[in-house]
């Protein structure tokens, strides 16, 4: 499925992989967790971004002018699911400082699994923006489809998901719920357990990124 779907891209850099290995380890502290969650959205980041238009403006340099070319106007906005989306604002606005944050809040039922929301605001002209939405986990795929549902509901239309680690069942559900969704993955785990927890995974995100249990 995955070779087959365009819209799709698991991520295989190495340098990404070491750092979701360190991510993985109970060892890791959320100082460090945290420290990592960054740099691995700014690689995922620098992967889904490679479409970005340009155009030319003129420059001089020392010896002549030249047209060169620089990221061209669209706006973007970066939407993090919460909590642990925000783990990977900070390594997106790196590569994009000019971008707005909508947040979309969601939590997982711990029964159902079903998700729930509890604050939405998204940034302003939203239809006319290239809009990035960042949570590291993509489990049952429930909280994603709820949060892309509800920025097309407002508008939004050119929207890519980036996470950290997906489970295929979650994945499969998210590609087919919005085929026109690019989704940029950083591994692929195994599946899910009873509790709907991504195998290997990495635990809660949420938890380890605040410190919280
Ligand atoms: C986690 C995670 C995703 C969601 C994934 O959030 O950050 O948003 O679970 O699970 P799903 O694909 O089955 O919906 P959680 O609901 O635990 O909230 P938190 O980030 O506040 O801890
Ligand atoms: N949410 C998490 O934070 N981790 C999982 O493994 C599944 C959902």
């Amino acid at each position: 499925m995955y070779n087959e779907n365009p819209n799709i891209v698991i991520c295989n850099h190495p340098l990404l992989k070491h750092k979701i290995t360190m991510l993985r380890s109970k060892e890791t502290g959320t100082n460090e967790f945290r420290a990592i969650v960054e740099e691995i959205a700014m690689l995922i980041g620098y992967e889904a971004l490679r479409d970005l238009e340009l155009t030319e403006v003129a420059v001089e340099t020392p010896i002549e002018t030249a047209m060169c070319p620089v990221i061209a106007g669209k706006k973007q906005a970066i939407v993090p699911i919460l909590r642990a989306g925000l783990g990977m604002v900070g390594g997106m606005l790196k590569l994009m400082p000019a971008a707005k944050v909508g947040h979309i809040g969601l939590y997982r039922d711990e029964v159902t699994f079903e998700p729930h929301e509890y604050y939405c605001k998204l940034p302003t002209a939203i239809d006319q923006r290239k809009i990035f939405v960042v949570d590291p986990m993509l489990a049952t795929g429930g909280s994603a489809i709820s949060a892309i549902d509800f920025i097309k509901q407002h508008g939004g239309k050119d929207i890519t998901f980036l996470c950290v680690i997906a489970a295929p069942e979650g994945l499969e559900k998210l590609a087919s719920a919005h085929p026109d969704l690019k989704i940029f993955v950083g591994n692929l785990d195994r599946c899910l357990n009873e509790n709907a927890y991504i195998c290997p995974g990495l635990g809660d995100a949420g938890d380890r990124i605040f410190g919280t249990k």
